[in-house]
């Protein structure tokens, strides 16, 4: 396993591969949703590349930029094993060098949910992915369906800016109690930690209510929220039943549709989401 801290040294390292490039763009304090990933890429090409970096245009004032969990010795002890080609670790002015000024957006399917909590976010997701695409240029791209949204966002970039490469999405892996696997889920106390399964099992309450014949959003949201507010330590964000591809809120549910929420404990926001087929 090869890492690589330049941009140089990564386009060198990427002439050097003849065959199919699976490509994980990450921002480290990998779990098993990541490593997920990375198996599925193992599998599907002949060389795998990830990206460790916390990229700080994704984040606004005042998010948890400085103290976004880091640990690249554990990262690249994870990574080993699963046959990793490479790893592209580069610093912040490597990828924003003193002048940068160009953006990549996305419009409309960044304006609701994620994107309305959070200006600017989608538009540091697009354009640093847009970034690693054309250092690392991989056949195929590999993101977890926990972000739903940053997933549909990827997916449209790519098609519409005719890049050529396919962007993958695999579904959200969970601790056995049903917590979304996410880097974030360090920043839980022990107990707030507990009261987090709501999140999930809010979700199951909702695919039952669906699989039992509700279609009526207003119904399904009440009876998540009602089973989340049990939990004295969780504030819920949002919960959102909208179209699973142009995230248009829906009153009645038509398929297929996304189910998406934040519940906040205390500073840290837990995404989690279900599609109903
Ligand atoms: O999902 C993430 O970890 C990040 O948003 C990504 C895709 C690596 C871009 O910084």
């Amino acid at each position: 396993m090869k890492v690589v801290k330049t941009i140089a040294e990564m386009k060198a390292a990427r002439r050097g591969l003849k065959g199919t490039v699976g490509f994980v763009p990450t921002m480290g304090y990998l779990h098993e949703g990541h490593l997920s990933l990375v198996r599925k890429s193992v599998e599907e090409n002949d060389y795998t590349a990830v990206s460790i970096f916390v990229n700080p245009t994704q984040f606004g004032p005042g998010e948890d930029l400085e103290k976004y969990p880091h640990d690249l010795e554990r990262d690249l002890d994870l990574l080993a094993p699963i046959k990793t080609d490479i790893v592209f670790v580069p610093t912040r002015d490597e990828i924003y060098p003193p002048g940068y000024m160009t953006w990549v957006t996305v419009e409309k399917l960044t304006d609701p949910l994620e994107g309305s909590r959070r200006p600017g976010h989608f538009r540091g997701v697009t354009t640093v992915v847009n970034k690693l695409f054309n250092i690392v240029e991989p056949t195929r791209s590999y993101f977890g369906q926990k972000d739903a949204q940053q997933a549909l966002v990827l997916t449209k970039m790519a098609l519409d800016l005719n890049m050529p490469l396919e962007v993958i999405t695999l579904p959200t892996v969970r601790e056995p109690d049903g917590l979304a696997m996410s880097s974030r889920n360090v920043y839980l106390s022990s107990e707030q930690r507990k009261q987090a399964t709501a999140i999930s099992r809010s979700l199951i309450l909702a695919r039952d209510m669906f699989d039992r014949g509700e279609r009526n959003t207003a119904a399904i949201k009440g009876k998540m929220a009602e089973l989340i507010e049990k939990e004295p330590l969780a504030k819920i964000d949002y919960i959102s039943v909208a179209g699973a591809y142009d995230l248009g809120e829906q009153d009645i549910i038509k398929t297929p549709t996304l189910i998406s929420m934040v519940v906040k404990f205390g500073k840290t926001r837990l995404l989690d989401n279900i599609i109903l087929k």
